[in-house]
């Protein structure tokens, strides 16, 4: 099985985003996994110019940047690939600007003037289903405590899968990364051993791709877990005035 991890962080190899994948990887390896990571900080990706010329007929389905970026090998190794991890960092409540104007390169692989029914039950065009109509994977991480931060993406991957009729076969969001050390700190996650047991679980995340196909609710769960060290935090955030308390010892 070939996993390939799509990374949307503009750090690259030195962020947060690239240490999580490389938790999946460790697991999904283990399992006899083939593994790659795209860091499409490193390549030259063009934004789509909305030029309309890969919806032509003399040009159809050909981006005139097709030979002068690296989207084409992007495409080439997500045709190889049975599992894509879409692996972003949120800027600003948003996936990374990076990871979007990626996945807008996709718009010159389908013919828009061939509308069709999605498999969804929803009207949409031709796609190309060999390069992203593939099972995948969402991994998230950021700064915040809140869940609020994550609900546009989760919300985005969604749409994604039903349109693009790609299985989404598990969603890993990692908040709280600053106060956690973003993986750079031991003394941190002797502080937030939660983390650990998170970490672990993105592991074993990895392992169950290869194994299942998909990561199970149990492992996203446990994954995806707070890890602030106060009893029901998850339940307990939702009030203000718990806030307002926790709000002096936790600084991020
Ligand atoms: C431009 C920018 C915007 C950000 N916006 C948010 C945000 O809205 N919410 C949040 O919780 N963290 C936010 N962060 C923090 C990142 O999501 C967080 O540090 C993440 O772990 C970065 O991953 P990386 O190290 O792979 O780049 C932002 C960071 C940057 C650079």
């Amino acid at each position: 099985m070939k996993i390939l991890a799509i990374n949307g962080s503009h750090s690259g190899k030195r962020g947060y985003t690239h240490f999580l994948i490389k938790k999946i990887f460790e697991g999904a390896t283990k399992a006899g996994a083939d593994c790659e990571e795209i860091t499409l900080a490193k390549l030259t990706i063009n934004m789509c110019k909305a030029c309309g010329v890969c919806n032509t007929e003399k040009h159809l389905l050909k981006c005139i940047y097709e030979e002068k970026d690296d989207v084409a090998m992007i495409f080439y190794k997500m045709r190889e690939a049975d599992i894509i991890v879409y692996a972003t960092p949120i800027y600003v409540f948003n996936m990374s600007g990076l990871m979007k104007i990626f996945i807008d390169r996709i718009n010159s692989t389908g013919n828009s003037s061939d509308l069709r029914l999605s498999e969804s039950g929803l009207f949409f065009h031709h796609i190309s289903k060999d390069i992203y109509s593939k099972p995948f994977v969402t991994l998230i991480c950021h700064d915040n405590f809140e869940n609020e931060m994550s609900k546009n993406v989760v919300s985005y991957f969604k749409t994604f899968s039903k349109l693009l009729e790609a299985p989404q076969v598990g969603t890993i969001i990692r908040r709280s990364g600053k106060i956690t050390g973003q993986g750079k700190s031991k003394e941190k996650e002797e502080q937030y051993p939660k983390i650990s047991e998170s970490y672990k679980a993105i592991e074993h995340a990895g392992n169950e791709l290869v194994i299942k196909g998909k990561i199970s609710k149990k492992t996203q769960k446990i994954a995806s877990q707070d890890i602030i060290p106060v009893p029901f935090f998850s339940i307990l955030k939702k009030f203000k005035g718990f806030k307002k308390k926790a709000l002096s010892k936790l600084k991020m």
